[in-house]
């Protein structure tokens, strides 16, 4: 009989725990929200200076000016933003075909302007 009591309590016990993981993992994989990358823009680099994405994976990108204004500019991703001095702008973005993109700052930030570019590569 106490067998029998303690297998019930080991039964229910693992049910309820099954139940608490599946309660935890299902909400969040409902709500989908998308994947943050914070990008950095600094005279005269982006930081990181490669990203890698999923192809028609949303993600939002957050990016931070921390000295000047910079532009983000990508004509093929569609991306052609301008990332206010000191300040900060979420984009949404969501890569459809594979490969690898220059991003590049189009907004003069100074002799090293030029040379101020990222990569996105879309797998
Ligand atoms: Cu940063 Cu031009």
């Amino acid at each position: 009989m106490k067998t029998k009591t303690k297998r019930v309590v080991i039964f229910l016990g693992t049910f309820a725990l099954s139940s608490m993981i599946a309660g935890s993992w299902v909400p969040s994989a409902l709500a989908q929200d998308p994947q943050v990358i914070d990008i950095t823009a600094k005279r005269f680099a982006f930081s990181p200076n490669e990203v890698h994405l999923k192809a028609g994976q949303p993600v939002t990108l957050h990016l931070v000016s921390e000295d000047v204004t910079h532009g983000f500019f990508s004509r093929p991703l569609g991306l052609d933003e301008t990332i206010p001095a000191k300040q900060s702008v979420d984009v949404k973005l969501t890569p459809r075909t594979p490969g690898k993109y220059s991003i590049i700052c189009d907004n003069f930030c100074g002799s090293g302007h030029g040379n101020m570019k990222m990569t996105f590569v879309v797998e």
